[in-house]
């Protein structure tokens, strides 16, 4: 199970991210806060870079971005190499990214879900493994 999440967000997601922290860490997660910290205005790859970074070092086993919709934080983490970033608005979503794509990053977007959602998503993400098989050979053919 993942234990070490790198997580980071841009003005946008300040709350939601601090809000998160407390509850991950609340169930036993270690989270590595990598800012923003304040609602001046950021850009947003910066961070996404940071938290991409720490997880294809291994020193995250898994990290969480938040921007305004996600959408930004999601396209700067998929052009890493080694990252499969998932932009989710639903749990179900959460869970199948983990199941199928073997995403290893979850972006959400703080102007889009509730905190409760967000929440939720994270759960679900958090909670599901990658089945590989059939799904291993598709996430290799990501990897050119
Ligand atoms: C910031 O205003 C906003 O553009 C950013 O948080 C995000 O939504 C970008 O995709």
């Amino acid at each position: 199970m993942a234990k070490i999440l790198a997580i980071a967000c841009d003005h946008a997601g300040v709350t939601y991210k601090k809000d998160l922290i407390a509850y991950l860490t609340g169930k036993g997660y270690t989270c590595i806060n990598l800012g923003t910290d304040t609602e001046e205005s950021v850009d947003y790859p910066i961070y996404a870079d940071a938290v991409c970074k720490k997880v294809t070092s291994g020193e995250a086993d898994l990290g969480i971005l938040i921007c305004g919709t996600g959408i930004g934080m999601s396209i700067a983490a998929n052009k890493h190499k080694g990252i499969r970033a998932g932009l989710c608005g639903d749990p179900e979503s959460a869970s199948l990214t983990r199941q199928h794509n073997n995403a290893n990053v979850l972006c959400m977007g703080a102007r889009i879900l509730s905190f409760e959602k967000a929440v939720e998503i994270t759960d679900a993400f958090l909670h599901a493994e990658f089945l590989g098989g059939r799904h291993q050979r598709r996430v290799d053919m990501l990897e050119i």
